[in-house]
């Protein structure tokens, strides 16, 4: 799944030494949309108040490892193997998510959509082929996850940040993006600059992974995430360990309820949570005030 690259914990570590530390405080085991700490058992500290405020944030975020530069320099370096790291470790259920996705966009008939952090632009391609006269534009950082997008048939890419987009205001009718938000170094900011440029009444479509909510699933998912993953994937993409980071952002990422208080709070109404494959993705939907 995503070769779902985000960068190691080693990798960045080692170049970025950073403070580290989880900080397990509050009561033992998962709510649903809670962050938690496999290792301890408990959910983290921060939560998020009704305004969308990330609280008592730990020492071990996923903001603090993800540094741009080096999140680009990952992504570019993966490129080659990513799709196909993604198919063999989702067992081919990524081509479902994304359908799913389209079809769900499509029944927002817009005009003009950006899928935002687009990688090798499966999603926007997955689009496009949907709805063909609609416009479609890829943005990504990395140059050469936009180039095998391009090579696989994407009209439209442009390079970006998502934090700081080089578009005007009200840009798009819809904007997507898969496995990109939390990535990102700031979830609020970053859901406020896919606001900014979509149009007032437009939609956002976030597909995400989340962890299941029936405990059985959770703790079978858990051990494919922190143990199986790992190996998996950095055989895969021969990036050593290159995967050891995916479930400890997974854990630590809104899902659920969280996150739609987080849309909520950056200015979107009509926030639903839909589960995909026993809740191990979560199509978000909400629509701008
Ligand atoms: C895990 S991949 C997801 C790719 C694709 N959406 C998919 O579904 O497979 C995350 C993507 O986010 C991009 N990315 C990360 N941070 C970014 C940023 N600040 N601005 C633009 N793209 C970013 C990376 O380059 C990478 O292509």
């Amino acid at each position: 799944m995503e070769a779902l690259l985000t960068p190691s914990r080693a990798q960045l570590e080692d170049k970025a030494p950073c403070n580290i530390g989880v900080s397990p405080v509050g009561s033992a085991g998962n709510q649903a949309g809670r962050p938690f700490d496999y290792r301890s058992g408990q959910a983290l500290s921060y939560d998020i108040d009704r305004q969308g405020k990330l609280l008592n944030v730990p020492l071990l975020d996923i903001a603090s490892y993800a540094e741009p530069e080096r999140v680009r320099k990952m992504f570019g370096s993966i490129a080659r193997r990513y799709d196909l790291a993604n198919h063999v470790l989702s067992c081919g259920a990524d081509f479902y998510w994304r359908k799913r996705a389209a079809d769900i966009v499509a029944g927002w008939r817009p005009s003009s959509v950006m899928d935002l952090a687009t990688g090798t632009g499966d999603l926007a391609l997955t689009m496009q082929r949907r709805m063909p006269n609609v416009e479609i534009l890829g943005a990504d950082f990395s140059e050469e996850m936009l180039a095998i997008a391009k090579h696989k048939g994407l009209r439209r890419v442009m390079t970006a940040d998502a934090m700081k987009l080089p578009l005007a205001d009200g840009s798009f009718d819809c904007v997507t993006i898969a496995f990109g938000l939390r990535n990102l170094p700031d979830w609020k900011g970053a859901l406020g600059e896919m606001r900014r440029v979509i149009k007032p009444g437009g939609h956002l479509l976030i597909l995400e992974f989340s962890l299941p909510r029936l405990p059985m699933l959770r703790a079978g998912y858990r051990f494919y995430l922190h143990r199986c993953l790992p190996i998996v994937g950095s055989f895969l993409t021969k990036q050593k360990s290159a995967y050891n980071y995916l479930g400890d952002s997974i854990e630590q990422f809104p899902s659920g309820d969280a996150m739609l208080r987080l849309m909520e709070s950056t200015g979107f109404a009509n926030a639903v949570a839909e589960p995909l494959t026993a809740g191990i993705v979560t199509i978000y939907t909400g629509q701008r005030v």
